[in-house]
């Protein structure tokens, strides 16, 4: 709840369908979770790439460069992991009303959080991708140095060594990277995405009735 009774909301006059028109494509969340090192960066990242290259405007959002800027205050206790995942889930869903496709990139351990940021945005226009990768792998792989560190005793609660990771349970996409490499992931990501965020048909830009059928 807002903090001032005196705040009122100012509707758009453009809205999302109108910017879905323009954009000719549908907005839709792909919210990557799994263990530090797991891919969920680099898969997003590479989903970006081939999107755009499709002529698609899509945008990561990534827990290392969020809690560069707008989560700098945050560190890394439940309190803290939620109130980050609720800051990019209210981020997404501004984007989503921009029209852009989100590939968002967050450890977001805890599946109620997960959850939270799926009843924001509406199910529909939210994908949980599981990026699953055995711990042990992640630790092998230790690409940041973090995990030497946090079995060191040096970084505190480090997710998967002293801080819980609750997998999803019915994903809607599962990305196994130990078994699979990026290329593989990436085959299995365009496919899930393409009719989430593909139009129907051209709708003439200026057309606003139609543009709601989007
Ligand atoms: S989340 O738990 O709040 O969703 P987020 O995805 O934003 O995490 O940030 C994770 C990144 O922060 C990791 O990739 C890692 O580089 C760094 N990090 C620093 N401290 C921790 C920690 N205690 N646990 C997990 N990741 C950490």
């Amino acid at each position: 709840m807002p903090h001032s009774d005196h705040i009122h909301y100012s509707p758009s006059r453009v809205t999302r369908h109108m910017r879905q028109a323009l954009l000719r494509q549908r907005a839709h969340l792909f919210w990557f979770t799994g263990l530090s090192g797991a891919g969920k960066s680099t898969l997003a990242n590479a989903l970006q790439v081939v999107l755009h290259e499709q002529g698609r405007l899509a945008y990561v959002l990534d827990g290392d460069n969020v809690r560069h800027g707008l989560c700098r205050d945050l560190g890394f206790s439940p309190e803290d992991r939620a109130e980050n995942i609720r800051r990019i889930g209210e981020m997404c869903n501004l984007f989503l009303d921009a029209g852009v496709i989100c590939l968002a990139a967050f450890i977001s351990p805890s599946a109620s959080v997960r959850e939270t940021v799926r009843d924001l945005v509406g199910p529909d226009r939210f994908s949980e991708i599981y990026v699953r990768c055995p711990l042990a792998v992640c630790e092998q792989r230790d690409v940041k140095g973090n995990y030497k560190k946090a079995r060191a005793g040096k970084i505190p609660g480090y997710t998967g060594v002293s801080s819980p990771y609750e997998e999803p349970g019915n994903p809607d996409l599962l990305l196994d990277t130990q078994s699979l490499d990026r290329e593989q992931c990436l085959t299995l990501l365009l496919e899930y995405a393409r009719p989430l965020i593909s139009i129907a048909r051209e709708i003439p830009v200026g057309d606003y009735e139609q543009s709601a059928e989007i």
